[in-house]
């Protein structure tokens, strides 16, 4: 990645994260091919950029000229020989192994040489994705928080084979887009869900058992706790799939059943009820993001 010039970036997969992190990269100046090979999933992702944007130029933290300028910099395309020349690949798609290494095997085939390589993993092991790409010691975990145009922190993960000096280059990128970087050690769930899954879950546990209802269960962690969003309305914005796949991973890899997964939020995932995104999870959404 040349010093000198503003880092090309890749996104691949434009999801609820894929198109947060392009945002987070178009606004500080950064072109950005957004891939994704479903083009639903393009819109939608587009759609919720300007919904995003709109929403900072309205708290006046952007001005509309420079909402415009941020979106003229992110390329939508389905056509991944797009994304060639970027110097940056984040990888953002499905939280399953088999459809990550699918996807990265394709990706490692068009992405320059000198790339850095990154996935948005919440809970899968980098070591494992990284080991079908070909050059693991340009590969790293970069994981982005939900809402990604908000939320400041991004970790940064060490795979086994990681170099160092991708490693710097991760921690230089992170902070190029405004944002915090930690260092991790490539173990189930990190830092940040290894200790909010278990939480996440045990709401959901006492909403079956009965303890409140989902309103008192948030209110009681909001008032109580002074927590931004309770808990069970936050597995409702981080969708209840992603956090269903970060528990059952925790469990896989731990084998402790402190981890174990709620029934209840297998069935919801079950009946299509993801969260905001499909419109229903604990709570009922007018519109789907
Ligand atoms: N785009 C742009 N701006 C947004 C936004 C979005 N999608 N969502 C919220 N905002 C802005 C609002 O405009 C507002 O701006 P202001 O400070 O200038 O007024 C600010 O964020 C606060 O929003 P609100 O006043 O509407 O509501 P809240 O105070 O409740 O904040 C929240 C909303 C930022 C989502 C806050 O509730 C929060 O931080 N919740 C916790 C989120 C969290 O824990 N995320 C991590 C999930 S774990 C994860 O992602 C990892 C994965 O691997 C599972």
């Amino acid at each position: 990645m040349s010093e000198t010039r503003p880092p090309k970036v890749a996104v691949i997969g434009a999801g609820t994260m894929g198109s947060g992190i392009a945002q987070a990269c178009a606004v500080r100046g950064l072109n950005v091919t957004l891939f994704d090979t479903q083009a639903e999933a393009l819109q939608r992702g587009l759609k919720g950029m300007d919904a995003s944007l709109a929403r900072i130029v309205r708290k006046g933290g952007l001005t509309e000229a420079a909402k415009r300028a941020a979106l003229g910099r992110v390329k939508a395309t389905a056509d991944l020989s797009g994304i060639g020349d970027a110097d940056v690949v984040i990888e953002a798609v499905f939280e399953d192994l088999t459809v990550k290494r699918e996807v990265w095997g394709r990706v490692a085939e068009v992405a320059e040489e000198g790339a850095l390589l990154a996935s948005n993993t919440s809970s899968l092991p980098i070591t494992e994705i990284a080991a079908g790409v070909g050059r693991p010691e340009r590969f790293c975990g970069l994981h982005f928080f939900n809402p990604v145009p908000v939320l400041p922190l991004v970790e940064v993960v060490r795979a086994q084979r990681t170099s160092e000096e991708t490693v710097e280059r991760a921690k230089t990128f992170v902070e190029r887009i405004g944002k915090t970087p930690i260092l991790c050690d490539d173990k189930p769930g990190f830092i940040v869900n290894r200790l909010l899954i278990p939480y996440l879950s045990d709401a959901v546990f006492a909403l079956s058992e009965g303890v409140g209802s989902a309103e008192d269960i948030d209110t009681a962690m909001k008032l109580g706790a002074n927590m931004p969003l309770g808990p069970l309305a936050l597995i409702d914005l981080v969708g209840l799939d992603v956090a269903l796949a970060a528990a059952e991973s925790l469990h896989r890899e731990f084998q402790d059943p402190k981890f174990r997964v709620p029934p209840l939020l297998r069935q919801l995932v079950r009946a299509g009820k993801l969260g905001r995104k499909s419109g229903e999870g604990f709570y009922r959404y007018e519109e789907t993001a």
